[in-house]
């Protein structure tokens, strides 16, 4: 089964969206396997966002998400990468649709509330960085 990383970024921690942003996954029909609320060190963020390190907003964006805890989730089901950035919409908030995340709660590009794997080669990649295998959970619905 397709499984994707999704993070909500400290400015969604704040501002209260972690129960908001689970129940949209959950009321989906995706089955949540992983998660931790966590303090991301430098390293961690740098690696994450590498792809990103020739960009000038590079700095900026690892103060940010080592800035306070971010609540890091990996998520199960049929075609979870593309529809959970459907759900989330698109990057900068401006341009996100009303009923996405980023288009509901969204406030800049900076901090848009939301991150999530753009394929699977970044999912397999991100869920690899961010949990060890045995706290990634395996389950059947059994009620
Ligand atoms: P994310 O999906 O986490 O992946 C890369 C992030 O870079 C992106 O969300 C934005 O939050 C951030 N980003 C993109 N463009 C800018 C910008 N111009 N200034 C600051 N951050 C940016």
């Amino acid at each position: 089964m397709e499984k994707t990383f999704i993070m909500v970024k400290p400015d969604g921690v704040q501002r209260g969206l972690i129960g908001e942003i689970v129940a949209r996954f959950e009321k989906k029909g995706f089955q949540l396997v992983g998660a931790k609320l966590m303090t991301v060190s430098r390293e961690l963020a740098e690696e994450h966002y590498a792809e990103h390190k020739e960009r000038p907003f590079f700095g900026e964006l690892v103060d940010f998400i080592t800035s306070g805890p971010v609540f890091a989730m990996v998520w199960q089901g049929n075609n979870v990468i593309a529809t959970a950035r459907q759900m989330m919409g698109k990057t900068n908030p401006a341009d996100a649709l009303p009923g996405t995340i980023r288009g509901d709660f969204g406030v800049n590009v900076a901090m848009n509330i939301v991150h999530g794997s753009d394929s699977p080669t970044s999912a397999e990649r991100e869920i690899a960085l961010w949990f060890n295998e045995a706290d990634v959970n395996e389950y059947e619905k059994t009620i």
